[in-house]
């Protein structure tokens, strides 16, 4: 085994931090002492101010305003506010984003409306390998359209390959929730409209990591999650974008009362609110949206270029130090080398992978575990040093030289894992 220790690494955790411009930026997190948060990917750490801005929503919008809070305190326009916030993130234009309701159901929507814009298209192209709730949604929508056929690529195949003149949609999440893997927008955007089918994006693990550029790269619909790395807070809402081209023309399955052009007038018919509005369907949720919105505070002082800049550094210091210093002992990298094909996350395989993420979690180091083999580390560098990131992997080396994940309290299976 190379035993060259962190402190030998050249340049050093300390000279990077001293010079990392985002380094000040993590003052604004609460990360409990003792605690290397590698899982920013599945649920980012929360921020100092949010605890305040719920409070005072609860305190003073809801406790002492009550229903006048809906205009007193503009709760009504929050899901296009908090759209406008992550909107620059996604490469999206301002009114062009609406937030609400889980990744899974502005998935259902975006797709279904995605369909109803290819009426004589029955094919969905989408890859085996892909988030199971996009696969869930659409075969939930298969139920409902016994004549939709979902065609998935197999691990290693380019899904462009299965569009033909039959299919309606391509829909695909960007980087891949295991690998990390990046998948090029614009190619496979520019592969679906070649043949007559409109792109479909999931950007759960793209936003607030990588650039994204939805307008440029021609892409049709998006939605993505908001307590990844938008850091919103447990079960935050999502976001959906449809390109300004479509928006007016697309009817959404959940129709509801708020995507309603005037829905205080109550009309039994429905009539679409003008442009991406129309994808609200009922109440939002105001205080998830008040967590998400002081979250994406934050990005009024830092650019994405900057985020993902530090990214690579973290994500290239993390693989190469692993694999100095755990060479042998168990662990294949998962993740794509090249780092502009990586996004925020590193994943290796080891065979105990679920016993060994329960050592690390035991030592502070928390990333996660997917079955059947990956230990998952996301680097969010909003709230990451380097020298968390050397030490993570010291302690991940002496896990596995030890052998001290060999315990029988490491292997009882959680629920979340
Ligand atoms: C790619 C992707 N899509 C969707 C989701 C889940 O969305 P939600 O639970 O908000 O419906 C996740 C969750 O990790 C995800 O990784």
């Amino acid at each position: 085994m190379n035993t060259l220790s962190n402190d030998q690494r050249s340049p050093s955790a300390a000279a990077l931090d001293a010079a990392d411009p985002l380094a000040p930026i993590r003052n604004a997190f609460s990360i409990p002492n003792g605690v290397i948060y590698l899982d920013g990917n599945s649920l980012g750490a929360v921020q100092k101010g949010i605890a305040e801005r719920i409070d005072r929503v609860v305190k003073e919008q809801w406790g002492e305003g009550l229903i006048r809070s809906w205009n007193d305190a503009d709760w009504y326009e929050m899901p296009m506010r908090v759209g406008d916030r992550i909107a620059p993130l996604i490469g999206a234009g301002p009114g062009e984003v609406v937030v609400g309701d889980s990744t899974s159901i502005s998935l259902f929507r975006v797709v279904a409306a995605g369909l109803g814009l290819q009426p004589d298209r029955n094919v969905i192209v989408t890859e085996g390998g892909n988030f199971p709730t996009d696969l869930y949604i659409l075969e939930g929508l298969q139920g409902l359209r016994h004549d939709l056929e979902i065609r998935q690529s197999s691990a290693g195949q380019d899904p462009a390959e299965l569009l033909d003149q039959r299919t309606a949609l391509l829909v695909l999440t960007q980087v891949d929730y295991k690998s990390g893997l990046v998948k090029d927008m614009k190619r496979l955007t520019e592969a679906a409209h070649a043949a007559g089918a409109l792109a479909v994006w999931d950007l759960s693990h793209s936003t607030g990591i990588i650039p994204v550029e939805l307008n440029a790269s021609g892409a049709d619909f998006a939605i993505g999650c908001g307590y990844k790395y938008l850091n919103g807070g447990p079960g935050a809402p999502s976001y959906t974008w449809v390109a300004p081209r479509h928006v007016n023309r697309v009817a959404q399955p959940l129709a509801g009362w708020l995507g309603h052009n005037d829905p205080f007038a109550f009309t039994p018919e429905y009539v679409p609110a003008p442009g991406i509005r129309r994808f609200i369907t009922g109440t939002q949720q105001v205080l998830s949206l008040a967590a998400l919105d002081e979250a994406m505070k934050i990005w009024e002082e830092i650019s994405i270029a900057q985020v993902r800049e530090k990214s690579i550094l973290q994500t290239s210091r993390f693989i190469e130090g692993v694999e100095a210093r755990c060479e042998g002992l168990g662990l294949a990298l998962a993740s794509p080398r090249d780092p502009a094909a990586r996004g925020g996350q590193v994943s290796f395989t080891h065979e105990r992978g679920y016993a060994v993420m329960q050592a690390l979690i035991a030592r502070g180091v928390v990333g996660d575990f997917r079955a059947p083999n990956l230990l998952r580390f996301g680097f969010s560098p909003l709230y990451l040093s380097f020298a968390e990131i050397d030490r993570a992997v010291d302690v991940l080396a002496e896990i596995l030289t030890t052998r001290s994940w060999d315990d029988p309290r490491y292997t009882e299976r959680r629920r979340v894992t």
